[in-house]
């Protein structure tokens, strides 16, 4: 073995302990269980590592095919909380306690008046920047005049916030409760939830 060889495997077991001890539990070590956490004024914490949940769809409303004022220009990358989708994929229904998480990703800047640009794979909208998030959490004794679900805004840029208020039905669950296909989520465009 080379010097450099030897140094870069010392490197890597000086990595390897160094992850045993970081607070950030690896997917193998954590439960995959989230419950909702609230602060004690009734706040929603930001849910914990929701990237590792499960992934079910994208939608993609971008400026330069909505006058260049889409309410939601970025990619909308839906996730779902792992143990409340065993539970709804098991009996067809979202169980109490079921997360979903909308992290909002921008498009990379365009190149073509119609938003898009062009990548070795071709011309079209790619993601770029992180840009904030909304989450709902089905809770039917505590989102009585929403349908039993909550919903929130973690912001609409990056950071996140930490926590965030519950909105009124006028502001998001009118429209949920209007045209999404089940229980106030659009299960018509996450091909993985429509059964
Ligand atoms: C005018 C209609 C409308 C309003 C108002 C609205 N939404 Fe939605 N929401 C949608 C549509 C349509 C989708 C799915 C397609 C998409 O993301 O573009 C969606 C998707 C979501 C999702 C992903 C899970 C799901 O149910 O499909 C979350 C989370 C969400 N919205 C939260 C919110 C929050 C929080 C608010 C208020 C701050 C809000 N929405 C207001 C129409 C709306």
């Amino acid at each position: 073995m080379s010097r450099f060889a030897f140094l870069r495997v010392a490197a890597a077991s000086v990595a390897v302990s160094g992850l045993m001890s970081n607070p950030s539990p690896s997917i193998a070590q954590q439960s995959s269980c989230y419950k909702a956490e609230y602060t004690s004024d009734g706040e929603l914490v930001l849910p914990k590592h929701f990237e590792r949940w499960i992934y079910v769809g994208s939608p993609l409303t971008p400026n330069a095919l909505n006058n260049g004022h889409a309410g939601f220009p970025e990619y909308h990358n839906v996730y779902i909380e792992p143990c409340s989708y065993d539970e709804y994929k098991r009996t067809g229904s979202f169980p109490e306690g079921t997360i979903l998480f909308k992290e909002l990703q921008l498009t990379l800047p365009k190149e073509e008046a119609d938003g898009s640009r062009v990548e070795p794979s071709g011309r079209g909208f790619f993601p770029g920047k992180l840009n904030g998030a909304d989450v709902t959490v089905k809770d039917t004794a505590r989102y009585t005049s929403t349908g039993g679900w909550g919903y929130f805004n973690f912001n609409h840029h990056e950071p996140k916030a930490a926590t965030a208020t519950v909105r009124p039905k006028s502001e998001c669950a009118y429209c949920h409760m209007a045209s999404a296909k089940k229980d106030e989520v659009w299960t018509q465009f996450y091909p993985r939830l429509d059964d």
